[in-house]
């Protein structure tokens, strides 16, 4: 492990099929209002959003509601949830439903008390948090985004065209989160392959660096073997719970920190998505699925030896009788064939962009990478390669 590391992560996990049942319990650990934050109306046709009113209202809560969260979630809608916070003087956020609700029930812990303009503070200048943090609990309902179990929030600022990510610290992660793989079989199936690319992407950013000899990479081509096994089972049969509980658990491990350990990391991929999702608003899976491939066709030449090893212990490529070039770029391809697979686009365009916006997104994108240090040139020639 060539990195010294501080391993710390306080998120409690309840994961099965009787997973709620733990909610109540939790809910005793917190004062008496909870703000309850959803989506655009998934959990109310599941039926979940009247269990949980009901163990709220056992629970002696009041409860205030935040709905309608947005995938990709706004600015304004974190700001009107820290007002609710504030007005309300809530104990407890409690986010139900797939990453955006619960990065913007993050986002909303952190804002709600924060002096001055917390997008300027917290998403631009990565100021560290100085104020109250409202605690934060989430019932998990589309797996993909890890952000159950970490302290991402990734927020998008429409007047700005910004759709801006920060890592915080452990004291910014849910306080406990609910998983149960069931409340997932009623995700559409372009969204649960879009959730399973952003697991993929997650590993393959943090896989694509270093060139030591790191147990953290042997854990990630385990994880990319499981997810890819679990992600047919369930585009077969999506009421498979053995599938669905291995996709959930596959995400969460894959960006609960664990699988960073001790490593460099890329996360070039996903800063071009971010501003692709600005201006096109597309699913981040599905943004990270078209702009993959053409981004690891450009910088397999500065990591060669991962890419082999990608393609032999990953897709089991019999890299023995090719040279090192070939053996990469069958490791691309079997990658490229899987995003096929998931029945997700290749080329911006399924995704709405137009050619004028190329220049754009490149221009807004952070900067960064793995092997290859990525500049707006470089940016720009990924995307027209994916266009
Ligand atoms: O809004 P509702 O009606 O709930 O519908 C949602 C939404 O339309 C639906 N859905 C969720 N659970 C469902 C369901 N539909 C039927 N049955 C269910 N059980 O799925 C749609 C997508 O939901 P969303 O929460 O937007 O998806 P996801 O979990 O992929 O989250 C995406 C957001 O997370 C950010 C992304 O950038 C994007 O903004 N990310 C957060 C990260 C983190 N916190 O660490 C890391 C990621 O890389 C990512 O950037
Ligand atoms: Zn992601």
């Amino acid at each position: 492990m060539k990195f010294d590391f501080t391993y710390f992560n306080p998120t409690k996990i309840y994961f099965g099929k009787t997973a709620l049942e733990n909610l109540s319990s939790e809910l005793a650990n917190y004062g008496d209002t909870v703000l309850l934050v959803y989506g655009k109306g998934s959990v109310k046709k599941s039926g979940l959003y009247d269990k949980m009113i009901k163990i709220l209202n056992e629970a002696g809560k009041k409860i205030v509601e935040l709905a309608g969260i947005k995938s990709n979630p706004s600015y304004k809608q974190m700001m009107e949830g820290a007002r609710l916070v504030r007005e309300n003087h809530a104990d407890l956020i409690l986010a139900v439903g797939g990453g955006s609700v619960i990065d913007c029930a993050k986002a909303i812990s952190i804002s709600a008390y924060c002096k001055g303009d917390p997008w300027q503070r917290y998403w631009i200048d990565y100021e560290e948090v100085d104020n109250e943090i409202v605690p934060v609990g989430a019932v998990l309902t589309m797996a993909g985004t890890g952000s159950e179990m970490n302290g991402g929030s990734v927020i998008t600022n429409e007047e700005k065209m910004l759709k801006n990510g920060r890592v915080y610290p452990p004291n910014v992660y849910p306080k406990f989160s609910i998983l149960n793989p069931e409340y997932t079989y009623t995700v559409p199936k372009y969204q649960m392959a879009s959730g399973i690319f952003d697991t993929f992407s997650h590993l393959l950013e943090q896989y694509f660096s270093g060139t030591d000899d790191n147990t953290t990479d042997y854990v990630i081509e385990g994880v990319l073997r499981s997810l890819t096994h679990s992600a047919r089972a369930a585009l077969k049969n999506p009421e498979d719970y053995e599938a669905r509980s291995n996709i959930m658990w596959c995400a969460t491990i894959g960006l609960n920190t664990i699988t960073g350990l001790s490593k460099e990391q890329d996360w070039e991929v996903h800063m071009i998505e971010h501003q692709l999702g600005a201006y096109t608003d597309c699913a981040h899976g599905a943004g990270l699925a078209a702009i993959s491939t053409a981004y690891y066709k450009y910088i397999y030449k500065f990591g060669i030896d991962k890419f082999v090893r990608f393609a032999k212990n990953v897709w089991d490529v019999n890299t023995d009788t090719l040279s090192k070039e070939e053996a990469a770029m069958a490791g691309i391809e079997k990658l490229s064939n899987f995003i096929r697979e998931l029945g997700l686009p290749s080329s911006l365009r399924e995704l709405g962009a137009t050619e004028e916006m190329l220049p754009l997104i490149a221009k807004s994108t952070i900067q960064g990478g793995g092997y290859k240090q990525m500049d707006e040139n470089d940016i720009l020639t990924v995307l027209k390669n994916c266009y």
